[in-house]
């Protein structure tokens, strides 16, 4: 059985750390899963690293939805997280409940909004008074990257930092079980997670936060347009796939690939009937 957001939220009241990964396939999720992840993220980065869009904001909401679908036939234990797209919760009310919904029924447990103005958080109250649990996203918001200019560290002073905990707070208020905080000093999101009943997941956010999230792709060396310095790369997958493939090449072109135990042989009478026929 999937874990639960009060789980989730426990987690944070006995100290133990939540750890979140992004997924966006049926069998990366399912070894995510089977190594214990706390919550699976089918995060809109799916548009860089999955889909190789420019941005975050070029990705649909008919594309988010093929790939929480995937991930969600495949997780049995973690809680399973939709992002919402950019333009799926900024038109109206009842656009935001339906594309929320369509996460739901595509088999997501919650969704994730970024940002915290009067609007998102009106969505975020309706969405949760009508069951939908929310994760909200601050700090830096890749959807806000044309306003932002670019991937800057977010609450980098005090007074930035009290306003961070301000729209925590908000969120926190309007219905949020979690929300991310992403790129920020560590002291920043320290300050926050104290004052916070709802866990923190940091992204670039430091070691003091509820939780970690990281992008699969980052963490498993696989997507190297753009290396983040707060991911930790654990693997290099694009060595291995670029390896394997280059060995497959060669193995086809030199004929050792396929072998006799990989191909299915006829019995020595058919092969017999074959070679008589005229
Ligand atoms: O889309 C995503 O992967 C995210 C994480 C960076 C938190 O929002």
């Amino acid at each position: 059985m999937r874990k639960s957001i009060q789980k989730i939220q426990n987690f944070k009241k006995e100290g133990k750390k939540i750890t979140v990964l992004t997924a966006y396939d049926f069998s990366t999720a399912k070894y995510l899963d089977q190594a214990g992840v706390d919550m699976i993220l089918v995060g809109d980065s799916l548009a860089q690293v999955a889909l190789g869009y420019e941005n975050t904001t070029d990705v649909g909401m008919d594309e988010m939805l093929v790939f929480t679908r995937a991930v969600s036939r495949a997780v049995e234990n973690a809680l399973v997280i939709a992002d919402m797209p950019f333009m799926s919760f900024q038109v109206d009310k009842a656009q935001t409940m339906r594309n929320a919904c369509e996460f739901i029924k595509a088999g997501a447990n919650a969704v994730k909004m970024e940002g915290c103005s009067d609007f998102v958080i009106d969505n975020i109250k309706h969405l949760v008074q009508n069951g939908i649990p929310v994760m909200g996203h601050l700090g830096f918001t890749p959807m806000s990257i044309n306003s932002i200019g670019g991937h800057k560290v977010q609450g980098k002073d005090a007074d930035r930092t009290i306003d961070i905990l301000k729209e925590a707070l908000r969120l926190q208020s309007a219905g949020c079980f979690a929300v991310v905080l992403e790129l920020m000093p560590l002291q920043s999101s320290q300050f926050i997670t104290q004052r916070l009943r709802i866990p923190t997941i940091g992204i670039g956010g430091g070691k003091f936060c509820d939780g970690q999230v990281l992008v699969s792709d980052d963490l498993l060396g696989k997507y190297d347009r753009f290396k983040p310095k707060f991911a930790r790369q654990y693997s290099s997958l694009k060595d291995i796939i670029f390896n394997v493939a280059k060995a497959f090449v060669s193995d086809v072109e030199n004929g050792a690939f396929p072998s006799i135990k990989e191909s299915f042989v006829l019995e020595d009478e058919e092969i017999e009937k074959l070679e008589n026929y005229r």
